[in-house]
């Protein structure tokens, strides 16, 4: 790969999604590249680099993008967060929202599915505590690959076996040949969209609780800084942000300050959930 094609996908990918990719990622951009290459029939990266450049083909840069992403993703990733999810968030959101009984749930840069079928699993575990409530749980993803399979609901065998309790995969899974099909009552849970972080949020609307985990570690601080101040703008102002377990508002943003006692979530900086009332802090043993 010529040293000008090298500096040019890594800008474009920069402008495109925030990925910042450092002199020593030119192994992963060659093997990440080398298919999108000969997929568009183009002779090799330094072809590659001059249609990107001509910037006609929305399809290759899709591609371009899609394949430089890392989509790391599993059911109930890290575990802890999910608990303090059931424990924690759900029981104040059931208090807070008792009159509206509606609950927005974001699921940024939600990858294959997991992440926002991991809310969904635990919503339906609740059973007739939730009846007459409606809980919107939206995924949403640069990448319109992983978009593709977050819909469909199908995984293989190995990502099944990744966080996910035995007693869900019964429950919530159809064996189909190698792979499995997650229940039609947890899909419809879900609505998945296409979004990228760099933009504004206008369109989604307002979220009470914000999942937005393993992403911004791959981004400059300023980057980090600008998502989560546009998070703050949509999220209402007694919301939770959940950030993953490699990040942090610290040194970031003002915006934003963790949840005492609750490592991973963060409440708006002076708001009601940051200064949790001592019963409520009590009753869930923070
Ligand atoms: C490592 S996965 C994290 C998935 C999930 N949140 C989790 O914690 O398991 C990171 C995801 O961020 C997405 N992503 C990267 N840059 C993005 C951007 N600018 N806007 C939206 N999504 C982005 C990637 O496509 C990828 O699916």
């Amino acid at each position: 790969m010529k040293p000008e094609d090298f500096a040019y996908f890594c800008k474009l990918i920069l402008d495109r999604s925030g990925l910042v990719l450092g002199p020593d990622k030119s192994y992963l951009i060659e093997s990440r590249l080398t298919p999108v290459a000969r997929r568009h029939n183009l002779g090799g990266l330094d072809a590659l680099a001059t249609a990107l450049r001509q910037n006609k083909d929305a399809k290759l840069l899709r591609d371009f993008t899609d394949a430089l992403m890392t989509n790391e993703s599993f059911f109930f990733r890290d575990t802890k967060p999910f608990d303090q999810f059931r424990e924690v968030v759900l029981p104040r959101l059931l208090t807070t929202r008792a009159t509206s009984k509606r609950v927005r749930i974001w699921s940024a840069a939600c990858s294959t599915g997991q992440e926002a079928y991991s809310l969904a699993m635990i919503l339906k575990e609740q059973g007739a505590k939730l009846a007459g409530w409606t809980f919107e749980i939206v995924g949403t993803d640069i990448s319109h690959e992983v978009l593709a399979k977050a819909q469909a609901g199908v995984y293989t065998q190995f990502e099944v076996q990744r966080g996910l309790p035995i007693q869900f995969l019964v429950k919530y899974f159809k064996q189909d040949g190698d792979k499995w099909q997650l229940a039609q009552e947890i899909r419809n849970m879900v609505q998945f969209r296409e979004f990228n972080l760099l933009g504004e949020l206008t369109g989604l609307g307002t979220f009470d609780v914000v999942f937005c985990r393993n992403v911004l570690i791959y981004f400059d601080q300023k980057t980090k800084g600008a998502i989560l101040e546009r998070i703050a703008k949509g999220l209402a102002p007694d919301g939770f942000l959940y950030l993953g377990g490699a990040e942090t508002v610290l040194g970031v943003t003002e915006k934003f300050e963790p949840l005492s006692g609750h490592r991973g979530i963060y409440a708006l900086t002076n708001s009601q959930s940051a200064a949790q009332p001592p019963a409520f802090a009590r009753a869930v043993g923070a």
